[in-house]
């Protein structure tokens, strides 16, 4: 059997609470991990001056997948990136995957069923950015070669779906940058004549969410609107708890739910683990273990359907540990 070579980062506050948690879930399985532990973030960069120092980043490589739970990014520290921006980019994990689904759980919309498809490594989050005479900017970086990988993703991805495929864009205004997106996706789409694709402005993607979101089965986006529209999405399911992310490149993976670190959550032992559960379960869907993945993501519909063992997000009392348990027996 297979031993799958795991880097594990939880990172601070609830982090730290949930990926233990989907590590405990992995141990219940038949399958054979060999966890790897690593640091990054703002801890590291004082002691460093960088937040994924090279060792870090060589021993990651050495793995097969990864793990991750939440970065805490300081804001106004000159010179200092995000942690998970600087090391996604490094991995050249260049589409980030956010399922949202209806969940058996009252604070869930019914009959949602949507995949956000979101540029991982440049947009607006370029990571260029200057000042210069009293004003600051922010470079928003659109190219041919990312685009094209993004959106071919996207429809592989729908091919294996409902076959639909929303294009978001703000094209109208940022008419050079997502001007270029959408040329590069509709040729994209040629490729692939037994997918739709509709074209959509991000503002009234944003309302269509709320009001209609069963039309929307892959949203492909650029870096920041897929930030903001997959919260948005994780709303209407039940939050943040219940909202698990890959990112995915070439050769590697690596999987997080979608919170960070929620520090005035920390310390109480009452995070939701099933968004970084449900991240476990995209892993082992993306290792090929879907049989697992299938049972895991089960159990999960089983716990949230009885309905008693809950943490606070969700209605409920109950705590992190608590919520693994039920999972773990459902299994
Ligand atoms: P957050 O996602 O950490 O928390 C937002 C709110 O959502 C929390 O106040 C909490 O009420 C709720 N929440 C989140 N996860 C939950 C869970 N598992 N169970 C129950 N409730 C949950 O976002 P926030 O507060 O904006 O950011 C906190 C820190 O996390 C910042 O330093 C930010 O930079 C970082 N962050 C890191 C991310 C990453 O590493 N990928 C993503 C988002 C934020
Ligand atoms: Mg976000």
């Amino acid at each position: 059997m297979t031993t799958y070579k795991l880097a594990v980062i939880p990172g601070p506050g609830i982090g730290g609470e949930v990926v233990p948690e989907a590590v405990r879930l992995l141990g219940s399985t038949d399958l054979k991990f060999d966890c790897r532990y690593f640091e990054i973030g703002y801890e590291v960069f004082k002691k460093t001056g960088t937040p994924v120092p090279d060792d870090v980043l060589a021993g990651v490589k050495k793995t097969r997948a990864c793990l991750f739970g939440a970065t805490a990014t300081p804001v106004g520290v000159p010179g200092y990136k995000s942690a998970i921006i600087t090391l996604r980019r490094a991995l050249g994990l260049y589409a980030n995957v956010r399922p949202a689904k209806s969940y058996p759980i009252q604070k869930s919309m019914k009959d949602v069923d949507l995949v956000i498809v979101r540029e991982n490594t440049e947009g607006l989050y370029s990571g260029m950015e200057f000042e210069l005479a009293d004003s600051a900017y922010s470079m928003r970086v659109i190219t041919r070669k990312a685009t094209e990988r993004i959106t071919r993703f996207a429809f592989d991805l729908a091919i294996k779906r409902r076959k639909n495929v929303t294009v978001v864009t703000k094209a109208n205004v940022l008419r050079m940058s997502d001007g270029l997106f959408l040329e590069v996706a509709r040729k994209v789409a040629e490729d692939y004549p037994e997918v739709e694709v509709e074209e959509a402005f991000v503002d009234v993607t944003a309302m269509r969410l709320i009001l209609k979101p069963h039309i929307f089965d892959v949203i492909v986006t650029s870096n920041l609107f897929g930030d903001i529209l997959s919260d948005e999405a994780a709303g209407l399911v039940g939050g943040l708890g219940l909202a698990p992310s890959a990112n995915i490149g070439a050769d590697y993976g690596l999987f997080e739910p979608v919170h960070g670190s929620a520090p005035r959550l920390a310390g109480k032992g009452i995070a939701n683990p099933l968004a970084a559960i449900m991240a476990s379960k995209m892993m082992l869907d993306y290792l090929g273990e879907t049989s697992w993945a299938e049972r895991i993501e089960n159990a999960i519909i089983t716990v949230l359907k009885e309905g008693k063992v809950l943490t606070p997000d969700l209605g409920g009392s109950s705590s992190t540990t608590q919520v693994t348990d039920a999972i773990i027996d459902a299994l």
